[in-house]
């Protein structure tokens, strides 16, 4: 057998990590920042998530959700303080598209209607809904293109309220910061209008924070910075560095009802000590601080440094864009073969930051100098 080849790979096979450092099969050192996708939220390998999911694993991985998972318990109370939803309940499934799926699958139990309002450049995943609210007719089969779903401009509240007004909106799902969109932040005015127009017409509004939650904004959640509190907020990625685990933070006006949800291997015991560790690593290192200052750090260096082509430095905390007046293409793969060291990317000119939320100030020293090696 051969893998569906779906992916354009990179002919780079990575065997090792430690921080923010990753190692290929022949020994090459690479900085990351990239954080396999932002993923990487604690750093690789780091002792205390190895020593976790070792002793877990050694003791037991998995355990139906048929039985009490003390774990889970102690996960959903130490987010929820770690986030400031101590009132919020959690379900706990696999991938960000999966804690999508059921965001909007509760919201229609709930108002009891079908269509939702999206960005437009959104990314939510690609299953079933999420897939439709993903603003990428590339990817959206014809199985799933079933007209619930609407994509409106960033910030321009009154294209949304003119939807919203027909009394027919199942749920607004937004990510504060859009990841493959291209870095574009929803602003404050904005999201404190929607919450009104949401509250005013029954419909649930939203946050995908599955890339720019976990602390990567510099405060727990990207939406914290814009003063409103959404009725879900959707997380995946960095909660578990690594391994596979998302979950749905859910407002205490929805009603758990039996059987509505439910997931084989969500909020399995292996993923609750990986993502406890996670958060003891988190709260031991600041790494949410450490997010919002080597951030703002690294953004300032390189609009300090200058370089060519580079037309936009944005974001927020380690989740940053640059945007040049070329295709991000060369440069990329340069920073890659020649400087080694990832990136991310979004549309064809912005070269996307998403690295682990341990990088130190001399890393990204180092960053700005391979980057200006490149352009
Ligand atoms: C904002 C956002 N939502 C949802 C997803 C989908 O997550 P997953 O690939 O884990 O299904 C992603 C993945 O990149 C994402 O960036």
């Amino acid at each position: 057998m051969t893998l569906f080849d779906v992916y354009p790979l990179f002919d780079i096979a990575i065997d090792h990590g430690k921080g923010c450092r990753v190692w290929d099969s022949d020994g090459i050192e690479y900085l990351d920042l990239y954080g396999g996708h932002a993923v990487i939220s604690v750093g690789h390998a780091h002792p205390h998530y190895v020593d976790a999911i070792c002793s877990q694993v050694a003791k037991l991985g998995f355990y139906s959700n048929s039985v009490q998972n003390p774990l889970q318990k102690e996960f959903a109370r130490r987010l929820g303080k770690a986030c400031g939803y101590e009132d919020y309940s959690l379900f706990l499934i696999n991938s960000g598209a999966e804690a999508n799926e059921n965001a909007l699958k509760l919201s229609s139990f709930y108002n009891g209607r079908t269509r939702v309002l999206s960005l437009e450049k959104a990314f939510h995943g690609r299953t079933s809904l999420a897939v439709e609210a993903t603003n990428n007719p590339k990817i959206i089969a014809p199985i799933n293109a079933n007209g619930h779903v609407t994509y409106l401009p960033l910030n321009d509240i009154e294209a949304w309220e003119k939807e919203i007004e027909k009394d027919d909106v199942c749920a607004c799902i937004v990510e504060c910061i859009q990841g493959v969109g291209g870095i574009r932040m929803v602003s404050a005015e904005f999201l404190q209008a929607l919450r009104k127009l949401c509250d005013e017409h029954n419909t649930v509004l939203i946050c995908d924070e599955i890339q720019c939650g976990y602390g990567r904004s510099g405060k727990f959640f990207a939406h914290q910075h814009l003063g409103v509190r959404p009725d879900m907020i959707t997380v995946a990625k960095g909660i578990c560095n690594g391994l596979p685990m998302s979950g749905l933070l859910i407002s205490p006006k929805f009603t758990p009802v039996y059987g509505q949800l439910g997931t084989t291997f969500g909020g399995n015991h292996l993923a609750c000590a990986g993502a406890l560790a996670v958060l003891d690593i988190m709260e031991e290192e600041h790494l949410v601080v450490n997010a919002a200052e080597v951030g703002e750090y690294l953004m300032q260096a390189i609009r300090d440094a200058k370089l060519p082509h580079v037309v936009d430095v944005r974001g927020r905390g380690l989740m940053i864009g640059i945007e040049l007046d070329i295709p991000y293409k060369e440069p990329r793969t340069r920073l890659i073969k020649e400087e080694h060291c990832f990136t991310g990317c979004s549309g064809t000119n912005v070269i996307r930051l998403l690295p682990p939320l341990c990088l130190t100030r001399e890393e990204a020293d180092s960053f700005v100098k391979k980057l200006e090696a490149v352009l």
